[in-house]
């Protein structure tokens, strides 16, 4: 792992969400009103337009988030009733910073096939700020905002534009009441993303990710499964699960900066039905433990601690199981198959149709502390290896240069680099929490 990259332990200080806390399983009522995220890294899935009959005929799935403006998918999704959003690439932020260009990306991308096609945001690129490219980032907020213009000359008022972050985004996050950006983006980056957002009425988009931020301690409280509670005291507030204390950092951090009125969405969330045998939390069990009581939770209405009855339209990672991830789990982060048979089901079938089962007797988390949520070595491909980017972070106050030797900038591939740096940082370090 250490040759995979240098100061990984760095790294994982921006990335890594903690919580202590127990949970209850909510249960709700609520009709489920759920998207996916449909990602497309595999050489065996269905063509476009049977996906979207898919969907629209087997399941309660309402929107999808795609990773591209692929247009075969946008016109296969044509009078679906199916919302869409979709995503500039990250390459292309820079030049739509300036407006032609970014009249141009809406004239070739959105206009053919709006609204026929329901493409209600564009999403642009995908966790931008843990690319660490500073040409990228310094674009992010200018390209947002030319495209908003764009949409606006071309007389399209219904499409927002916002753009994903992984929780890297926030150097404290435990308790939730402590959440806050890094420094040196918070007042230059994101106080002005802000504001657009709340000017346009448009959400700020977050990946919360229990399966990324949980130790074997915490797993049950990453799984919606019962356990000790967390309790913060600077709100009084006790946190039952992890999703909740990832969505309540995010918001403690807006709220500091000003902004906790600006709209959330869950751009990703999801956990993976299978891994490596190294991984034993990574299952078929945890999966629907996770996932069907995300979608029963944000569902109900209820909202979190700090967002009581605040709704949050949610993406699950994701549609199809995709086999030319790099990693085991990775590949096993789908809802079905390529031929369109259910892995298993968190409540979006419809029909009655059921696959899969929630099992009667919750599986105590692993004890051995050792080798235990380490993404395998086989995960790094030769290719990452060989890889030339060179991935530098500042983090909050002093600067730390990473240089990692994956394709970090990839939007596809940027968790699952999180993902194995986190692990491998528990690995080095005991699983301690620390703070930066
Ligand atoms: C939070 O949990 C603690 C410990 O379980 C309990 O003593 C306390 O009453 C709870 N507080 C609230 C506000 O529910
Ligand atoms: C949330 O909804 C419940 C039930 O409708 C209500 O009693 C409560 O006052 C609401 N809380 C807030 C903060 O709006
Ligand atoms: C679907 O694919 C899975 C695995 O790829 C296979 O086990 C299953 O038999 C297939 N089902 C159908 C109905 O084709």
């Amino acid at each position: 792992m250490a040759a995979y990259c240098n100061s990984i332990a760095k790294l994982f200080k921006l990335l890594i969400f903690f919580t202590i806390c127990s949970l209850f399983v909510h249960r709700s009522t609520a009709a489920y009103s759920i998207g996916v995220n449909y990602g497309t890294v595999a050489d065996n899935l269905p063509p476009p337009a049977q996906v979207a009959a898919f969907i629209k005929d087997q399941t309660t799935i309402n929107k999808i988030k795609i990773f591209d403006a692929n247009p075969d998918i946008l016109r296969a999704f044509a009078n679906s009733g199916i919302a869409v959003t979709v995503t500039v690439g990250n390459g292309d932020i820079p030049a739509i910073a300036k407006l032609p260009a970014a009249q141009s990306w809406v004239a070739n991308n959105i206009s053919p096939f709006y609204p026929q096609t329901k493409i209600d945001r564009i999403a642009v690129g995908n966790e931008i700020m843990a690319t660490s490219d500073k040409n990228l980032i310094a674009h992010l907020v200018p390209a947002m905002k030319s495209l908003h213009s764009a949409l606006k000359l071309s007389g399209i008022t219904d499409i927002q534009v916002s753009t994903p972050h992984s929780m890297g985004i926030l150097s404290l996050s435990d308790p939730p009441s402590t959440g806050r950006f890094r420094r040196g983006y918070d007042r230059v980056i994101f106080a002005p993303m802000l504001e657009f957002h709340r000017r346009t009425k448009s959400p700020f988009m977050i990946c919360p990710y229990p399966y990324f931020g949980f130790v074997p301690k915490t797993l049950n409280y990453a799984l919606f499964k019962p356990n000790h509670g967390v309790f913060d005291k600077a709100t009084g507030k006790n946190y039952t699960n992890m999703f909740d204390g990832q969505m309540d950092a995010v918001y403690s951090a807006m709220k500091k900066l000003g902004y906790g009125d600006v709209d959330i969405i869950v751009a990703e969330t999801g956990w993976p039905s299978a891994g490596d045998p190294n991984q034993p939390a990574v299952n078929l069990e945890n999966a629907v433990s996770y996932n069907r009581n995300l979608v029963k939770h944000v569902n109900s209405g209820r909202g979190t601690p700090l967002m009581p009855n605040r709704t949050f339209e949610t993406y699950i990672f994701s549609l199809f199981n995709e086999d030319l991830k790099p990693t085991t789990s990775e590949r096993n982060f789908g809802l079905f198959r390529p031929n369109f048979t259910a892995v298993y089901d968190v409540g979006i079938l419809r029909n009655g149709q059921r696959v899969g089962s929630t099992p009667a007797t919750p599986t105590a988390p692993a004890s051995d502390p050792n080798k235990k949520w380490c993404v395998p070595k086989a995960a790094v491909s030769d290719a990452a290896l060989q890889a030339k980017h060179r991935l530098r972070m500042r983090l909050g106050g002093g600067l730390h240069a990473i240089q990692c030797g994956g394709p970090c900038f990839e939007p596809n591939t940027v968790r699952s680099h999180a993902a194995y740096a986190m692990n491998a940082y528990y690995q080095a370090n005991g699983r301690e929490q620390f703070r930066l």
